[in-house]
């Protein structure tokens, strides 16, 4: 059956980016509360997730997982429960296979054999989820080195959310993590809401770059898997790491939204400036992204190498997401006609969402010059669909 039980893509924050494997009770209840005084909530993120780095391998005799006490009192549900007491919702780690990623490339902590729940879906899936957990992210270095097929593995762990949203009540949200391989797209939409379809974004301990940022993007660019209730995921966010500039922040968000993206905040919650909690919140661009319609913008030009044009349908007649994206070394003007955008024979009014005011009404296009490396957001409101077709664009990305 597919898990439709998340309408639009998720949000909230993860603790890989900015931790890695350095994590604990106190380092996720202080993300938690600086999530909530940042007003995050209000803008649409709900999810504390919870990486790699919580549990190292060991089980007892029954093969239930057990937990270090000394980094997490009270065990996994009193971290769980925290998050609850917030209004939030709480997100946990496993891999596909045997062995875990901590296990294969250690990272800060080396993980035992056995820190992947590979034999154990059906039981760590109902641990997690009477444990208190609304999310699960499994990954998938165990199943890579073990050779596993990865539907027919994530077939069997997205069974076992099932039993275990049925046995306890609790949706729990399964998000796959097998970084695109053996062409995720094709087989994970109907069985997870978000499945990884890219690189990691962060190696531990890398900063931000705009190579991986505009890498991670064009690999989660599959528009026919995405709809409503399943969506690429082209990793958590870098927004506000160090080493990103704001307009860098901006153009992350723009691309995560135009692709319909979950929204994972990376970024160290605790230290967060003003400015990077505005580009995290704003509500127009956080609309596009979950706009109800569900589906990934496409490019629908790119005139000049470099010059690209993405355009998503939105919800409503008309209604367009425009991103403009200059991938060259120098400003340039970029067009985008309402003839790529499916759109013709009316003027539309054109919204510049980060300035979040009207620029004005334009009857074929509109010219805006755009920073090198730079991106700017909009909104096509007013125009007729073009006949025959509710929209034209085309990806010119392989697979789907
Ligand atoms: C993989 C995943 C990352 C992160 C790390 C943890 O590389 O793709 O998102 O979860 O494992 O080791």
């Amino acid at each position: 059956t597919r898990q439709i039980a998340v309408p639009t893509a998720p949000m909230g924050w993860a603790s890989w980016n900015s931790f890695a494997a350095k994590i604990d009770y106190s380092v996720i209840k202080g993300q938690v509360d600086a999530f909530v005084a940042a007003g995050l909530p209000a803008a649409g993120y709900q999810y504390v997730n919870i990486d790699e780095g919580w549990w190292q391998g060991t089980r007892d005799s029954a093969g239930n997982i057990t937990v270090d006490e000394s980094e997490w009192p009270g065990g996994m549900s009193a971290i769980a429960d925290y998050i609850h007491s917030k209004g939030l919702k709480a997100g946990i780690y496993t891999d596909a296979g045997k062995d875990g990623c901590g296990y294969y490339y250690p990272t800060g902590r080396p993980a035992a054999p056995g820190s992947g729940s590979e034999g154990h879906y059906d039981q760590d899936m109902l641990q997690f989820s009477q444990w208190g957990f609304d999310f699960v992210k499994v990954d998938w270095c165990g199943g890579d080195a073990e050779g596993l097929d990865a539907a027919t593995a994530y077939t069997a762990i997205s069974a076992a959310v099932t039993k275990a949203t049925a046995a306890t009540g609790r949706p729990l949200t399964l998000s796959i993590c097998n970084w695109g391989y053996q062409n995720t797209w094709n087989w994970a939409p109907g069985l997870a809401p978000m499945y990884r379809t890219s690189t990691d974004i962060i190696y531990y301990g890398n900063s931000p770059s705009m190579t991986n940022l505009l890498s991670n993007f064009d690999q989660g660019l599959h528009p026919l898997a995405q709809h409503t209730g399943s969506y690429n995921d082209p990793d958590m966010l870098m927004v506000g790491m160090s080493g990103f500039t704001a307009a860098q922040n901006r153009t992350h968000m723009n691309l995560w939204a135009v692709s319909g993206a979950p929204l994972l905040a990376g970024n160290d919650l605790t230290t967060m400036t003003t400015e990077t909690a505005n580009i995290l919140k704003n509500p127009e661009v956080i609309a596009v992204d979950q706009d109800a319609r569900g589906l990934q913008g496409v490019k629908v030009a790119e005139d000049t190498t470099g010059l690209q044009v993405y355009g998503k349908v939105l919800s409503g007649t008309g209604k367009r997401a425009v991103v403009l994206l200059n991938r060259t070394s120098a400003a340039a003007n970029i067009t985008v006609r309402w003839s790529d955008l499916g759109l013709t024979g009316a003027s539309a009014t054109v919204r510049d969402l980060w300035s979040r005011s009207d620029v004005g009404s334009y009857s074929t296009g509109y010219t805006q010059s755009v920073p090198a490396g730079g991106s700017v957001m909009l909104t096509v409101t007013g125009g007729t669909e073009a006949s025959g077709s509710t929209y034209t664009g085309t990806s010119s990305f392989s697979g789907v």
